[in-house]
């Protein structure tokens, strides 16, 4: 077997796992969320969450990741041989292959809106045409699919050419572009005559709205949006060095995660408003409202909307790919450490597997429609099943291994390198307490708060 390749830097271990939260959650689930529920009370919400009840369940899978370097299901193998345990590692490794099946589906669309902004297809069609084309397009067949087609390969090309080549090289390159490309696009979206309204949807804080539904939104938002409970981050640090700084690299990686989805709500909004539209909730925020906003400033200024057009879905596009190798990495794992499989046919087996369900999904919004599992389409029973239930179980049971499982010596050794970290393990108390007590407990109540609701 070839030697297991590692991260070269903290740098590049905090731009892939960044790369991995920062993705469609960020783009249109979270500005949606801070309209819905308070405005910057949301934020501060979604900031405590992120921070105390979220990063616990990060360091858990960074220290499972870390202390056996192995895949989600090695892992488990590993640090408890034998096991029940290993069920736990099983699941971790089909659920983000299913996630990835319809996350590629929704990374299609954005190839196909990238393509149609460079055909300057939103400035030079009348306003109706646009308003229509979302509806039309995923209700079609071959076009949904062919996307799909070229996300999955784009996704698996990057997987195919290794962890230091291929997953570490293109997000250490785009996530510091990403940057600046979203900050670009706050700042032109904040000047639009009429964006104040749209700010003022992100800023005003309405503590009337803080409820229960709110801080369960808030947890469950923080978890998606940070790749949690699925087995993608603990198999990122699988490939951390042991010298790396575990509290650093999972800080790095909240705060960026959460400065994204600020700026991109400030991309978002304020255009939307400045467009004198209703914000509209999930996929028809970004590829139904903004397609119609690209099209009105074209009315004035053709070119500086095609290219404002190109710059948001070149962000959309890349955003989605640097999260989608993450899910797929984790299958790759599983069959080149478990299987004894090379890697290439490790991504070709995914990549056909995830292609096929995802060709499903896609279906699902037009010739499939009429199959429901459980009362859903195809697409949203996926999507439902992962993001409502197995993400939080993931988590649950990746903190309760930490806690109760592992010893407090081993989980002591990772979090601080053997007691060389100074502020680690000072905070390291804490820590232990919100992964043994916190973290859990929080993940039951959102857990009842769903199902309640
Ligand atoms: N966090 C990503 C987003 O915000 C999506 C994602 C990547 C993900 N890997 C994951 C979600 C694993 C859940 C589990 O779009």
């Amino acid at each position: 077997m070839t030697p297991r390749e590692n991260f070269g830097s903290r740098f590049a271990v905090v731009m892939a796992m960044a790369g991995s939260a920062v993705g469609l959650g960020n783009i249109w689930r979270f500005p949606y969320m801070v309209g819905e529920h308070g405005g910057a009370a949301f934020i501060i919400l979604y900031a405590l969450a992120s921070f105390i009840l979220v990063l616990p369940i990060f360091f858990a899978e960074t220290i499972i990741g870390r202390r056996s370097r192995q895949g989600t299901f090695g892992a488990m193998e590993k640090l408890a041989p034998g096991s029940r345990w290993k069920w736990l590692g099983l699941l971790t490794v089909f659920a983000p292959i299913i996630i990835l099946s319809y996350y590629s589906v929704v990374g299609g669309w954005s190839v196909e809106y990238l393509f149609k902004a460079v055909c300057l297809d939103f400035t030079n069609t009348p306003p109706e045409q646009v308003q229509g084309f979302f509806g039309a397009f995923i209700s079609s067949t071959g076009g949904p699919i062919a996307v799909h087609t070229i996300f999955m390969l784009l996704v698996a090309g990057i997987v195919l050419a290794g962890v230091k080549k291929g997953i570490e090289g293109f997000t250490k390159v785009t996530m510091p572009v990403l940057f600046v490309l979203i900050v670009a696009l706050a700042i032109y979206s904040v000047t639009l005559p009429g964006a104040s309204e749209g700010v003022a949807y992100l800023v005003k804080p309405d503590f009337s709205k803080v409820d229960a539904r709110a801080v369960a939104a808030a947890m469950g938002q923080a978890f998606f949006s940070l790749s949690l409970g699925v087995g993608t981050i603990l198999t990122y640090a699988s490939y951390m060095r042991k010298e790396e700084n575990i509290l650093a690299s999972g800080i790095g990686t909240a705060v960026s995660d959460l400065l994204f989805a600020i700026i991109a709500g400030f991309a978002v909004m304020p255009a939307v408003f400045a467009a004198g539209i209703a914000p509209g909730a999930g996929p028809g925020l970004v590829f139904d409202t903004l397609p119609y906003i690209f099209n009105r400033m074209g009315a004035d200024v053709p070119w500086l909307s095609a290219v404002i057009a190109i710059i948001f879905f070149v962000t959309i596009l890349v955003a989605a790919l640097t999260s989608a190798i993450s899910m797929m990495e984790v299958g790759v794992a599983y069959l080149t450490e478990e299987k004894g499989m090379r890697r290439p046919t490790a991504v070709l087996i995914i990549t056909v597997f995830a292609w096929a369900v995802g060709v499903l999904c896609s279906l699902s919004f037009g010739p499939l429609a009429e199959v429901k599992l459980l009362g859903n389409s195809i697409f949203d029973f996926l999507d439902k099943l992962c993001s409502n239930w197995l993400l939080p179980a993931g988590g649950l049971l990746f903190t309760l291994f930490v806690g109760w499982k592992m010893s407090r010596p081993d989980v002591y050794a990772e979090f601080t390198n053997d007691g060389t970290l100074k502020a680690n393990v000072r905070i390291f108390d804490v820590i232990w307490f919100l992964i043994r007590y916190v973290a859990p407990v929080g993940i039951v109540v959102v857990f009842l708060t769903n199902l309640i609701l």
